[in-house]
């Protein structure tokens, strides 16, 4: 039989057990949270670092405790970054007793800082951080999706509105014609015709571009499709003396498309190798040579020119939207067509070598 002193002190070695497994359980999870966790004591003594923050601060964590907020600036391992991070932690939270502050670490994360003391931590301090750059990018891509958005629909409504007032310019410049070739000024009514009819393109394209408009598909023989292109080009070639050169593609391959769409993609490539052709010397032989090869599930369709061709520079900035090295271009044509391939989940690559030419490939999803 055991004693009543006996029993007591069983009972209370069995109570401190069960309290220690506890309190091993919560340092475990705490240990093991996500978010990094300091607690400094009235003294400002830590006395608690878990391994996320030990891990933010990249120092071991038993060389942590029992420093005091000085002694951890002056740790031999700490970066002047952190330390000035920590300094600025410091005056932000306790100094102007802000709740969270937020900050960059070196490597670009941004961390969301809570610190909590007074009557609910019995004199301690807490301090907990949380790495908040998947919330960053996700706010900072609506942001800017938005801003994107926005800016879409006031300059599609802006261009809308200038072509009715343009329209009624032409007008108005077509009856005063006459009176300009009387005056001996029709020089002015072609070039304000000319200028006129160019603002209407950039306008056209423009809405054209940021239409989201979803492809109308159906599908079509890709073969079929490069013939009629090609009969589109071909006089407009002819009269440049640029040979157009179609190779037969293999009527099986299928593809479902917006042919419209698709069309004006290969209209805006012909019609650019025509351009860089014309830009090189007058008795050049140009040549334009257009052809579909299967690529796996893919048909890659490529428009290959001798035409000038561009250099490194020139190409990083192809699909920018108003980019162009023409007088008379717009610079919509690339972007516009890199536009509608993306919505048919498509690619398109280029390869170009100035003064050898440009070959621009097309890649698009075949149909099984
Ligand atoms: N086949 C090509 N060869 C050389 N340069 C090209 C070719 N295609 C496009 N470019 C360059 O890309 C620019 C942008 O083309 P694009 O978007 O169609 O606009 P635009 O034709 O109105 O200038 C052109 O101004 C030209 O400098
Ligand atoms: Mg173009």
């Amino acid at each position: 039989m055991l004693s009543e002193f006996q029993e007591t002190l069983l009972q209370s070695v069995k109570a401190y057990q069960s309290t220690q497994l506890v309190k091993n359980k919560y340092e475990n999870v705490l240990q093991q949270l996500d978010s990094g966790i300091m607690l400094f004591d009235s003294d400002g003594v830590l006395t608690f670092i878990n391994v996320q923050m030990a891990r933010l601060l990249e120092i071991p964590r038993h060389s942590l405790i029992g420093c005091n907020l000085l002694q951890l600036l002056r740790h031999p391992h700490i970066s002047r970054y952190k330390k000035r991070k920590i300094l600025r932690l410091y005056r932000e939270t306790i100094f102007y007793r802000k709740k969270n502050h937020e900050f960059v670490d070196e490597y670009g994360r941004y961390w969301l800082a809570t610190v909590t003391y007074g009557d609910q931590m019995d004199g301690d301090y807490l301090l907990s951080v949380k790495d908040v750059s998947e919330f960053k990018q996700i706010e900072q891509t609506a942001y800017q999706n938005d801003k994107l958005a926005m800016l879409g629909k006031i300059s599609a409504a802006i261009a809308h509105e200038i072509r009715n007032p343009l329209t009624a310019i032409r007008g108005f410049i077509q009856l005063l014609r006459p009176h300009l070739v009387q005056l001996g000024r029709d020089e002015y009514a072609r070039i304000i015709l000319n200028e006129i009819d160019r603002a209407n393109d950039i306008i056209y394209e423009f809405l054209n571009s940021s239409k989201p408009s979803a492809p109308q598909k159906v599908v079509i023989s890709i073969a079929s499709l490069l013939k009629e292109v090609v009969l589109l080009t071909e006089s407009e070639a002819l009269m440049m003396g640029c040979e157009i050169n179609l190779q037969e593609a293999d009527p099986h391959m299928k593809v479902s498309i917006d042919v419209k769409q698709i069309k004006q993609v290969l209209l805006n490539m012909i019609k650019n190798a025509m351009d860089a052709i014309e830009e090189v010397s007058e008795d050049h032989s140009g040549v334009i040579e257009i052809d579909a090869r299967l690529d796996g599930k893919y048909v890659n369709i490529s428009i290959r020119d001798n035409g000038n061709g561009m250099d490194k520079a020139l190409l990083g900035r192809l699909f920018d939207p108003f980019f162009t090295t023409k007088e008379k271009g717009t610079g919509l044509g690339l972007s516009v067509s890199y536009r509608i391939i993306k919505n048919h989940r498509g690619n398109i690559h280029v390869d170009s070598f100035k003064g050898t030419g440009t070959v621009f490939v097309i890649s698009l999803p075949l149909v099984p």
